[in-house]
Protein backbone atom coordinates (compact mmCIF):
# COMPACT_ATOMS: atom_id res chain seq x y z
CA UNK A 1 0.00 0.00 0.00
CA UNK A 2 2.07 2.66 -1.21
CA UNK A 3 -0.03 5.41 0.18
CA UNK A 4 1.36 4.87 3.35
CA UNK A 5 2.07 8.20 5.23
CA UNK A 6 4.31 9.23 8.34
CA UNK A 7 2.87 11.27 11.27
CA UNK A 8 4.77 13.67 13.21
CA UNK A 9 3.77 15.17 16.73
CA UNK A 10 5.57 18.54 17.81
CA UNK A 11 5.19 19.34 21.14
CA UNK A 12 1.29 18.04 21.47
CA UNK A 13 -0.78 18.35 24.48
CA UNK A 14 -3.97 17.48 25.33
CA UNK A 15 -5.73 19.15 28.55
CA UNK A 16 -8.44 18.10 30.11
CA UNK A 17 -9.57 20.57 32.78
CA UNK A 18 -6.81 20.82 35.05
CA UNK A 19 -5.74 17.10 34.16
CA UNK A 20 -2.64 16.96 31.56
CA UNK A 21 -3.34 13.54 29.64
CA UNK A 22 -0.69 14.33 27.18
CA UNK A 23 2.28 16.57 27.95
CA UNK A 24 4.32 18.18 25.08
CA UNK A 25 5.21 14.77 23.03
CA UNK A 26 7.05 14.64 20.40
CA UNK A 27 8.03 11.98 18.12
CA UNK A 28 7.51 10.66 15.14
CA UNK A 29 6.28 7.48 13.13
CA UNK A 30 8.24 6.60 9.68
CA UNK A 31 5.82 5.86 6.70
CA UNK A 32 5.60 1.97 6.20
CA UNK A 33 6.71 1.59 9.77
CA UNK A 34 5.16 0.01 12.79
CA UNK A 35 5.22 1.76 16.25
CA UNK A 36 4.16 1.02 19.10
CA UNK A 37 3.24 3.69 22.15
CA UNK A 38 3.69 1.44 25.87
CA UNK A 39 3.43 2.60 29.29
CA UNK A 40 1.29 2.10 32.17
CA UNK A 41 -2.71 2.42 32.78
CA UNK A 42 -3.61 6.31 32.17
CA UNK A 43 -0.30 7.50 31.04
CA UNK A 44 -1.57 8.91 28.18
CA UNK A 45 -1.53 6.11 25.27
CA UNK A 46 -4.79 6.11 24.25
CA UNK A 47 -5.27 9.58 24.23
CA UNK A 48 -2.16 10.01 22.07
CA UNK A 49 -3.48 7.74 19.58
CA UNK A 50 -7.25 9.58 20.01
CA UNK A 51 -5.21 12.69 18.78
CA UNK A 52 -3.61 10.83 15.95
CA UNK A 53 -6.93 9.97 14.36
CA UNK A 54 -8.71 13.38 15.03
CA UNK A 55 -10.88 11.61 17.65
CA UNK A 56 -9.34 14.94 20.05
CA UNK A 57 -8.20 18.27 18.97
CA UNK A 58 -4.70 18.96 20.49
CA UNK A 59 -4.50 21.75 23.17
CA UNK A 60 -1.43 22.69 21.99
CA UNK A 61 1.51 21.56 19.73
CA UNK A 62 1.40 20.57 15.84
CA UNK A 63 0.42 17.17 14.41
CA UNK A 64 1.55 16.17 10.77
CA UNK A 65 0.36 13.14 8.49
CA UNK A 66 2.95 12.91 5.84
CA UNK A 67 3.65 16.87 5.24
CA UNK A 68 0.36 18.23 5.77
CA UNK A 69 -0.70 19.86 9.17
CA UNK A 70 -3.84 17.88 10.28
CA UNK A 71 -3.57 20.03 13.46
CA UNK A 72 -7.09 21.51 12.90
CA UNK A 73 -8.34 18.97 10.76
CA UNK A 74 -11.52 16.70 11.79
CA UNK A 75 -11.54 12.62 12.24
CA UNK A 76 -12.89 11.94 8.72
CA UNK A 77 -10.69 14.50 6.56
CA UNK A 78 -7.59 12.84 8.11
CA UNK A 79 -7.66 9.28 6.27
CA UNK A 80 -6.66 7.44 9.04
CA UNK A 81 -8.46 4.05 10.37
CA UNK A 82 -8.42 2.50 13.74
CA UNK A 83 -8.89 -0.69 15.54
CA UNK A 84 -10.67 -0.79 18.89
CA UNK A 85 -10.59 -2.93 21.79
CA UNK A 86 -13.69 -4.13 21.29
CA UNK A 87 -13.79 -4.78 17.91
CA UNK A 88 -16.74 -2.54 17.17
CA UNK A 89 -18.52 -4.61 14.61
CA UNK A 90 -22.25 -4.19 13.70
CA UNK A 91 -23.42 -7.63 15.50
CA UNK A 92 -26.47 -7.46 12.61
CA UNK A 93 -24.47 -7.90 9.88
CA UNK A 94 -22.58 -10.41 8.63
CA UNK A 95 -19.10 -10.71 7.94
CA UNK A 96 -19.05 -9.63 4.04
CA UNK A 97 -21.42 -6.53 4.90
CA UNK A 98 -18.84 -5.25 7.87
CA UNK A 99 -16.05 -4.96 5.70
CA UNK A 100 -18.15 -3.60 2.18
CA UNK A 101 -19.99 -1.36 4.87
CA UNK A 102 -16.60 1.40 4.36
CA UNK A 103 -16.35 1.44 0.73
CA UNK A 104 -19.96 1.65 -0.08
CA UNK A 105 -20.37 4.38 2.54
CA UNK A 106 -17.91 6.31 0.33
CA UNK A 107 -19.23 6.06 -2.70
CA UNK A 108 -17.92 2.52 -4.16
CA UNK A 109 -20.10 0.64 -6.45
CA UNK A 110 -21.53 -2.75 -4.90
CA UNK A 111 -19.40 -5.08 -7.06
CA UNK A 112 -16.69 -3.10 -6.62
CA UNK A 113 -17.34 -3.30 -2.59
CA UNK A 114 -17.52 -6.73 -2.64
CA UNK A 115 -14.71 -7.15 -4.74
CA UNK A 116 -12.66 -5.17 -2.09
CA UNK A 117 -14.34 -6.67 0.54
CA UNK A 118 -13.10 -9.92 -0.79
CA UNK A 119 -9.54 -9.50 -1.23
CA UNK A 120 -9.06 -7.90 2.33
CA UNK A 121 -10.91 -11.04 4.13
CA UNK A 122 -8.86 -13.40 1.90
CA UNK A 123 -5.65 -11.36 3.01
CA UNK A 124 -6.87 -11.84 7.09
CA UNK A 125 -7.44 -15.37 6.41
CA UNK A 126 -11.09 -15.69 6.76
CA UNK A 127 -12.62 -17.10 2.81
CA UNK A 128 -15.27 -18.68 3.30
CA UNK A 129 -16.60 -16.80 6.41
CA UNK A 130 -18.44 -14.52 4.54
CA UNK A 131 -21.76 -14.89 6.01
CA UNK A 132 -21.45 -15.73 9.06
CA UNK A 133 -22.48 -13.00 11.87
CA UNK A 134 -19.95 -11.88 14.01
CA UNK A 135 -21.76 -13.75 17.41
CA UNK A 136 -20.80 -16.78 15.20
CA UNK A 137 -17.12 -15.93 15.25
CA UNK A 138 -14.22 -16.67 17.93
CA UNK A 139 -12.65 -13.61 19.55
CA UNK A 140 -9.86 -14.03 17.08
CA UNK A 141 -12.01 -14.35 14.06
CA UNK A 142 -13.95 -11.29 15.15
CA UNK A 143 -10.63 -9.00 15.81
CA UNK A 144 -9.58 -10.40 11.95
CA UNK A 145 -12.54 -8.56 10.46
CA UNK A 146 -11.93 -5.87 12.20
CA UNK A 147 -8.65 -5.51 11.08
CA UNK A 148 -10.07 -6.37 7.22
CA UNK A 149 -12.42 -3.67 7.86
CA UNK A 150 -9.77 -1.26 8.97
CA UNK A 151 -7.24 -2.03 5.64
CA UNK A 152 -10.51 -1.90 3.06
CA UNK A 153 -10.08 1.61 2.42
CA UNK A 154 -6.36 1.28 2.04
CA UNK A 155 -5.93 4.29 4.73
CA UNK A 156 -2.87 6.44 4.95
CA UNK A 157 -2.35 4.69 8.39
CA UNK A 158 -3.87 2.41 10.75
CA UNK A 159 -4.17 2.76 14.47
CA UNK A 160 -4.47 -0.08 17.10
CA UNK A 161 -5.41 0.63 20.56
CA UNK A 162 -5.00 -2.54 22.46
CA UNK A 163 -6.22 -4.66 19.86
CA UNK A 164 -5.32 -8.22 21.54
CA UNK A 165 -6.82 -7.35 25.16
CA UNK A 166 -9.61 -9.75 24.62
CA UNK A 167 -7.65 -12.66 23.29
CA UNK A 168 -5.75 -15.69 25.18
CA UNK A 169 -2.07 -16.03 25.45
CA UNK A 170 -1.70 -18.02 22.72
CA UNK A 171 -3.87 -16.44 20.68
CA UNK A 172 -2.85 -12.79 21.18
CA UNK A 173 0.85 -13.99 19.86
CA UNK A 174 -0.51 -15.50 16.70
CA UNK A 175 -2.75 -12.47 16.21
CA UNK A 176 0.28 -10.31 17.15
CA UNK A 177 2.07 -11.85 14.10
CA UNK A 178 -0.30 -11.77 11.79
CA UNK A 179 -0.97 -7.62 12.41
CA UNK A 180 3.23 -7.18 11.87
CA UNK A 181 3.22 -9.92 9.15
CA UNK A 182 0.09 -7.60 7.06
CA UNK A 183 1.86 -4.40 8.07
CA UNK A 184 5.05 -5.60 6.34
CA UNK A 185 3.53 -7.21 3.82
CA UNK A 186 1.30 -3.90 2.66
CA UNK A 187 3.81 -1.41 3.74
CA UNK A 188 1.61 0.06 6.49
CA UNK A 189 1.96 2.68 8.64
CA UNK A 190 0.64 1.84 12.38
CA UNK A 191 0.52 3.24 15.42
CA UNK A 192 -0.04 0.23 18.36
CA UNK A 193 -1.24 0.93 21.66
CA UNK A 194 -0.51 -1.86 24.38
CA UNK A 195 0.68 -2.11 27.93
CA UNK A 196 2.18 -5.42 27.23
CA UNK A 197 6.21 -5.04 26.77
CA UNK A 198 6.70 -8.68 25.22
CA UNK A 199 3.95 -7.38 22.73
CA UNK A 200 5.97 -4.06 22.20
CA UNK A 201 9.24 -5.82 21.95
CA UNK A 202 8.07 -8.27 19.48
CA UNK A 203 6.32 -6.46 16.93
CA UNK A 204 8.30 -2.84 16.79
CA UNK A 205 10.51 -0.98 14.39
CA UNK A 206 10.46 1.39 17.51
CA UNK A 207 8.61 1.66 20.92
CA UNK A 208 7.33 4.99 22.53
CA UNK A 209 7.65 4.39 26.44
CA UNK A 210 5.46 6.86 27.91
CA UNK A 211 4.69 7.96 31.98
CA UNK A 212 2.82 10.25 33.40
CA UNK A 213 1.51 12.54 30.02
CA UNK A 214 5.20 12.39 28.63
CA UNK A 215 7.72 10.15 26.89
CA UNK A 216 10.13 8.44 29.27
CA UNK A 217 12.15 7.38 26.40
CA UNK A 218 12.01 5.94 22.71
CA UNK A 219 14.11 3.91 20.52
CA UNK A 220 14.31 -0.07 18.58
CA UNK A 221 13.21 -2.48 21.14
CA UNK A 222 16.40 -3.48 21.90
CA UNK A 223 18.04 -0.55 22.22
CA UNK A 224 15.79 0.45 25.00
CA UNK A 225 16.43 -3.22 26.93
CA UNK A 226 19.85 -2.77 26.37
CA UNK A 227 20.31 1.04 27.38
CA UNK A 228 17.44 1.92 29.67
CA UNK A 229 17.95 5.84 30.64
CA UNK A 230 16.04 5.34 33.58
CA UNK A 231 14.58 3.00 36.94
CA UNK A 232 11.43 3.20 35.29
CA UNK A 233 12.52 2.04 32.13
CA UNK A 234 14.87 -1.12 33.54
CA UNK A 235 12.17 -2.08 35.58
CA UNK A 236 9.34 -1.55 33.12
CA UNK A 237 11.18 -3.26 29.73
CA UNK A 238 11.97 -6.33 31.42
CA UNK A 239 13.23 -7.77 34.86
CA UNK A 240 15.82 -5.70 36.32
CA UNK A 241 17.46 -5.92 40.11
CA UNK A 242 17.80 -2.52 41.06
CA UNK A 243 20.76 -2.12 43.64
CA UNK A 244 21.63 1.35 45.31
CA UNK A 245 25.08 1.67 45.99
CA UNK A 246 28.87 4.29 44.74
CA UNK A 247 30.84 3.35 42.18
CA UNK A 248 34.11 3.40 42.08
CA UNK A 249 37.39 1.88 39.56
CA UNK A 250 40.14 -0.16 40.00
CA UNK A 251 42.51 -0.42 36.71
CA UNK A 252 40.35 -0.84 34.19
CA UNK A 253 37.03 -2.26 36.24
CA UNK A 254 34.68 -0.64 37.74
CA UNK A 255 33.60 -1.52 41.48
CA UNK A 256 30.05 -1.17 42.73
CA UNK A 257 29.33 -1.14 46.54
CA UNK A 258 26.53 -2.09 48.36
CA UNK A 259 25.80 -3.25 52.03
CA UNK A 260 29.35 -3.68 52.25
CA UNK A 261 29.40 -6.01 49.33
CA UNK A 262 31.63 -4.94 46.41
CA UNK A 263 30.95 -5.70 42.89
CA UNK A 264 33.04 -6.25 39.91
CA UNK A 265 31.57 -4.64 37.22
CA UNK A 266 34.22 -4.64 34.49
CA UNK A 267 34.76 -1.99 31.90
CA UNK A 268 31.08 0.19 32.43
CA UNK A 269 31.33 3.87 32.00
CA UNK A 270 29.62 5.39 34.54
CA UNK A 271 28.79 9.49 35.91
CA UNK A 272 29.14 11.41 39.23
CA UNK A 273 25.26 11.43 39.42
CA UNK A 274 24.43 7.47 38.93
CA UNK A 275 23.60 5.82 42.28
CA UNK A 276 22.53 2.89 41.68
CA UNK A 277 22.83 0.22 38.94
CA UNK A 278 20.77 -1.96 37.05
CA UNK A 279 21.08 -6.02 36.12
CA UNK A 280 19.04 -8.27 34.24
CA UNK A 281 18.18 -11.48 36.35
CA UNK A 282 19.81 -13.52 33.43
CA UNK A 283 23.33 -11.69 33.54
CA UNK A 284 24.19 -12.85 37.33
CA UNK A 285 25.91 -15.84 37.95
CA UNK A 286 25.81 -17.50 41.15
CA UNK A 287 28.09 -20.53 42.66
CA UNK A 288 28.18 -21.67 46.24
CA UNK A 289 30.93 -19.71 48.25
CA UNK A 290 31.33 -16.04 49.25
CA UNK A 291 31.30 -15.13 52.87
CA UNK A 292 27.56 -15.35 53.90
CA UNK A 293 26.33 -11.77 52.79
CA UNK A 294 24.18 -13.17 50.01
CA UNK A 295 22.24 -16.09 50.75
CA UNK A 296 19.81 -18.28 48.82
CA UNK A 297 16.41 -17.50 50.22
CA UNK A 298 14.48 -19.28 47.66
CA UNK A 299 14.67 -21.60 44.30
CA UNK A 300 12.00 -22.20 41.94
CA UNK A 301 11.88 -24.67 38.72
CA UNK A 302 10.11 -22.93 35.62
CA UNK A 303 11.56 -25.59 32.78
CA UNK A 304 14.01 -23.81 30.99
CA UNK A 305 15.61 -22.44 33.86
CA UNK A 306 16.07 -22.07 37.40
CA UNK A 307 15.14 -18.66 39.68
CA UNK A 308 16.90 -17.93 42.64
CA UNK A 309 15.58 -15.15 44.87
CA UNK A 310 18.65 -13.78 47.27
CA UNK A 311 18.60 -12.49 50.32
CA UNK A 312 21.31 -9.55 50.15
CA UNK A 313 23.00 -7.16 52.76
CA UNK A 314 21.29 -4.57 51.04
CA UNK A 315 17.57 -3.42 50.58
CA UNK A 316 15.41 -6.04 48.60
CA UNK A 317 15.84 -9.55 46.94
CA UNK A 318 18.08 -10.14 44.11
CA UNK A 319 16.50 -12.16 41.36
CA UNK A 320 18.98 -14.52 39.36
CA UNK A 321 17.98 -16.87 36.75
CA UNK A 322 20.46 -19.83 36.03
CA UNK A 323 19.84 -22.09 33.05
CA UNK A 324 18.04 -25.52 33.88
CA UNK A 325 20.97 -27.61 33.19
CA UNK A 326 23.58 -25.46 35.42
CA UNK A 327 24.81 -26.71 39.05
CA UNK A 328 22.45 -26.54 41.63
CA UNK A 329 22.61 -24.56 44.77
CA UNK A 330 20.93 -25.25 47.80
CA UNK A 331 18.23 -22.99 49.95
CA UNK A 332 20.56 -21.24 52.49
CA UNK A 333 23.63 -21.66 51.06
CA UNK A 334 25.81 -18.63 50.90
CA UNK A 335 26.77 -17.54 47.35
CA UNK A 336 29.28 -15.68 45.48
CA UNK A 337 28.22 -13.33 42.62
CA UNK A 338 29.84 -12.76 39.64
CA UNK A 339 28.28 -9.95 36.97
CA UNK A 340 28.73 -10.59 33.02
CA UNK A 341 31.47 -8.19 32.63
CA UNK A 342 29.97 -4.86 31.15
CA UNK A 343 26.30 -6.14 31.35
CA UNK A 344 25.41 -3.47 34.44
CA UNK A 345 23.55 -0.15 33.66
CA UNK A 346 24.27 2.62 35.94
CA UNK A 347 21.19 4.89 36.19
CA UNK A 348 21.38 8.29 37.91
CA UNK A 349 17.31 8.33 38.27
N1 LIG B 1 -12.41 12.69 28.49
C1 LIG B 1 -11.59 12.80 29.53
N2 LIG B 1 -11.84 13.69 30.53
C2 LIG B 1 -10.98 13.82 31.57
N3 LIG B 1 -9.86 13.10 31.73
C3 LIG B 1 -9.56 12.20 30.78
C4 LIG B 1 -10.41 11.98 29.64
N4 LIG B 1 -9.85 11.02 28.88
C5 LIG B 1 -8.72 10.64 29.52
N5 LIG B 1 -8.55 11.35 30.66
C6 LIG B 1 -7.41 11.22 31.59
O1 LIG B 1 -6.21 11.36 30.87
C7 LIG B 1 -5.23 10.44 31.31
C8 LIG B 1 -4.74 9.58 30.16
O2 LIG B 1 -5.80 8.72 29.72
P1 LIG B 1 -5.62 7.65 28.56
O3 LIG B 1 -6.95 7.06 28.28
O4 LIG B 1 -4.93 8.29 27.42
O5 LIG B 1 -4.67 6.58 29.24
P2 LIG B 1 -4.13 5.18 28.69
O6 LIG B 1 -2.65 5.28 28.72
O7 LIG B 1 -4.78 4.83 27.41
O8 LIG B 1 -4.56 4.17 29.84
P3 LIG B 1 -5.10 2.64 29.75
O9 LIG B 1 -3.86 1.77 29.62
O10 LIG B 1 -5.72 2.43 31.10
O11 LIG B 1 -6.04 2.52 28.61
C9 LIG B 1 -5.87 9.66 32.45
O12 LIG B 1 -5.46 10.23 33.65
C10 LIG B 1 -7.34 9.85 32.21
O13 LIG B 1 -8.06 9.77 33.42
MG1 LIG C 1 -6.10 3.28 26.81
Amino acid sequence: MSRAASVRFEKVSRLYGDVRAVNEVSFEVQAGTLVTLLGPSGCGKTTTLRLVAGLEQASSGKIFIGDEDVTALGAAERDVSMVFQSYALFPHMNVMDNVMYGPLASGAKKAEAKEMALEKLALVGLKGFEGRLPSELSGGQQQRVALARAIVLEPRMLLFDEPLSNLDARLRRKVRDDIRDLQQLLGLTVLYVTHDQQEALAVSDKVIVMDNAVIAQQGAPHDLYERPQSRFLADFIGESNIIEGSFSTSGADTLFTAGGVTLTLGSVAFKPTDKMIAIRPDRLKLSAGGDGAIKVRRRAYVGHAWEYSLDTPWKGELLAIAPARHELVEVGTSVALTIDAGSAIPLGR
